[in-house]
């Protein structure tokens, strides 16, 4: 046994410390895992995240029990489910509004690293695990809402799988190969079924633990952006930190009391949510002949499918293409040396696919670059701060506005389209693009506050 290694090494600890690393594992993320004393209720929410996890999984596995994957059965399962299997309508609210509540919790959690900067160096892998898990997040929740196999499981999987077909010269034959038929049918439910219990849960697990991992090794941000590890006591111990175990089990424990406090009243007075978390025209069997008046997808997703309807022909003609040729010369006016080269050829190849290809086609890539954009976070944001507590005041107003379009973008995505609202739409997905885009700029300017030396903490 290597001597460094804290271990007991009397008793049933003793005999399985010398087999497997428990106690040292558990010193080195937990006991002695030190974490900044300042960490407000923005850090809730990845023990959340967690929590909803293993949630997720425990109800997962016992709806499994009982559902069938087979378009004739999938319905009347659920159904079978919420009538007659023994606390079966629990088990299921819980885990639609889990669903829902992974979100809401993950939304949040990103939203605390963008206002800390929690994904500037060294911290550039935690955030790119992150936004792949994000990823993986929408995976699992549209693969889950296919399931229950009612009308908008059914038809809203028709309209995202249509999307692809899109996609020029290869389009309309991929979309065939995911589908596994022509039209959704029960072929797509069994692959869905198989990719939403085990395919993508092995993803996501592998990656929570990554994400994990890559946290500990850097070690966490916190409100101030002050990097604790650079103020050490003499036994190496930084001056503003203090082990997680047992001050912010504790801490994380008061999270997960509120958060169940929230999600029980949800669960037994609301689990529809108004329509927002289970939607009505879900609980009429899917029916192939019959399209519902007004196909949205779940709230969770509809800032990015508002991004998709905001782009037509029009929008790409006299909003983006005006504006991409306006950051090329940005591009050509500021930038030196090599970056000027490949952020040239970038925008180049940006204007020229505005031109060359069709409105759907774009809005599909404009949808899922909404996404991608953010795994370059670490590398367009240059301000010379992390936190938004030091950030100049424009800094904190561009903030408002991005957070302001995100969530009319998710209000958008739920209503019926209209000309005001594509109008309005079209306005958010610009600022949500220039947001990104401008940011190697924006970022620099203004006046910045002093950054103290150690964490600003008040007890109380
Ligand atoms: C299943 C989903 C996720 C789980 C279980 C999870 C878990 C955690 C946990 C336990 C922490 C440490 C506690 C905390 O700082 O709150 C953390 C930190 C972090 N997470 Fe996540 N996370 C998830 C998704 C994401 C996503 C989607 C992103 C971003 C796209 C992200 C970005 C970060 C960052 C940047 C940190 C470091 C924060 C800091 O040190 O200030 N995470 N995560």
């Amino acid at each position: 046994m290597a001597a460094d290694k804290q271990v007991e090494t009397k008793g049933l600890m003793g005999w399985i410390d010398a087999r497997f690393p428990a106690t040292s594992t558990f010193k080195a993320h937990m006991s002695e895992y030190y974490a900044p004393k300042n960490f407000n209720f923005w850090y809730f929410f990845g023990s959340l995240a967690l929590l909803v996890l293993v949630i997720q999984i425990v109800t997962g596995i016992f709806l499994v029990m009982h559902y069938k994957p087979d378009a004739e059965k999938a319905f009347q399962s659920v159904e079978y489910i919420m009538r007659d299997v023994p606390w079966g309508w629990l088990v299921r609210y819980m885990h639609s509004t889990g669903a829902s509540m992974f979100f809401v919790v993950v939304y949040l959690h990103m939203t605390r690293a963008l206002l800390y900067g929690s994904y500037r160096k060294p911290r550039e892998l935690v955030w790119i695990f992150g936004v792949a898990i994000f990823l993986c997040l929408m995976a699992e929740a549209f693969f889950g809402y296919l399931l229950p196999w009612g009308q908008m499981s059914y038809w809203g999987a028709q309209v995202i799988v249509n999307l692809f077909s899109a996609i020029p010269l290869i389009g309309p034959d991929l979309a065939i190969w995911i589908r596994g038929d022509y039209v959704v049918s029960d072929a797509t439910l069994n692959r869905f079924f198989a990719f939403h219990v085990i395919a993508i849960p092995l993803v996501l697990l592998g990656l929570v633990v990554a994400h994990i991992i890559a946290l500990h090794e850097v070690g966490s941000n916190n409100p101030d952006g002050v990097e604790i590890k650079e103020k050490k006591d003499k036994n190496g111990v930084p001056l503003d930190g203090i082990p997680f175990h047992p001050y912010y089990t504790v801490h994380d424990l008061m999270g997960v009391g509120v958060f169940l406090m929230v999600f029980s009243a949800i669960v037994f007075f609301a689990p529809e949510m108004g329509g927002y978390f289970l939607e009505y025209n879900n609980f009429i069997p899917a029916d192939p002949l019959k399209t519902p008046a007004h196909i949205a997808p779940v709230w969770y997703f509809t800032p990015f499918y508002s991004v998709l309807r905001a782009t037509t022909e029009n929008f790409v003609y006299y909003w983006f293409l005006p504006f991409m040729l306006a950051y090329g010369v940005l591009i050509f006016m500021t930038v030196k040396g090599r970056r000027k080269l490949f952020s040239l050829v970038g925008a180049g190849v940006a204007i020229l696919s505005l031109i060359v290809f069709d409105a759907k086609f774009l809005g599909v890539v404009a949808m899922g670059g909404a996404v991608v954009i953010l795994f370059f976070m670490p590398w367009i944001d240059h301000s010379k701060v992390k936190s938004i507590r030091y950030r100049p005041a424009l800094h904190q107003f561009i903030y408002g506005v991005f957070f302001v379009a995100f969530v009319v973008l998710g209000y958008l995505g739920v209503q019926p389209p209209s000309p005001i609202a594509n109008i309005v739409a079209q306005i958010g997905t610009l600022i949500y693009f220039a947001f990104f885009l401008l940011m190697p700029w924006w970022s620099q300017l203004g006046q910045f506050k002093q950054v103290p030396e150690r964490v600003v903490f008040q007890p109380h």
